[in-house]
């Protein structure tokens, strides 16, 4: 899951996502970057861990890490928030292969629409919304990826 700064939106995708996986007796590894550096080493922001505490998720103990190409050869699936993260990993991708994993994760929700998880990081009103369109794009990916 990834995001600019790996403090907002991507931790709780991650958050959101690890919380279906284990709920689900999966062992899968889930885990998140930004593709900027700025707040490396960072935990998330205040707003992010509250609205996760809120569904009972704990995000804190996370640490903002930035994005590297390897992570498109050890993942199988690289989600973006939006299309300028798209953008940003897309020029790691080596071949199709790679290429084929990007995605963004909106569009495990709203199919083909291309839709962008909003950057909630000036708007403090906004952290309730990206939890539900993550919430609801990471229980379509389960089911999409259940039923395979
Ligand atoms: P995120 O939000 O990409 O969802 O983690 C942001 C966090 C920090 C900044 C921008 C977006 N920033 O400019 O520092």
């Amino acid at each position: 899951m990834v995001c600019l700064g790996n403090i907002c939106r991507s931790p709780l995708a991650e958050g959101i996502l690890k919380h279906k996986v284990a709920s689900r007796g999966l062992d899968w590894e889930v885990d998140s970057a930004g593709t900027g550096s700025w707040h490396v080493g960072n935990p998330p922001d205040e707003r992010s861990i509250a609205v996760a505490k809120k569904y009972g998720i704990d995000i804190s103990s996370q640490r903002a890490r930035q994005f590297r190409s390897e992570d498109l050869n050890h993942f199988d699936l690289v989600f973006a928030m939006d299309a300028s993260n798209y953008n940003n990993i897309k020029k790691h991708a080596t071949d199709s292969d790679q290429l084929n994993k990007l995605d963004l994760i909106l569009n495990e929700s709203y199919p083909g629409q291309n839709r962008t998880v909003p950057d909630p990081y000036w708007n403090d009103n906004g952290f309730e919304g990206v939890y539900e369109l993550l919430d609801h794009a990471c229980e379509a990916l389960l089911d999409r990826l259940l039923s395979a």
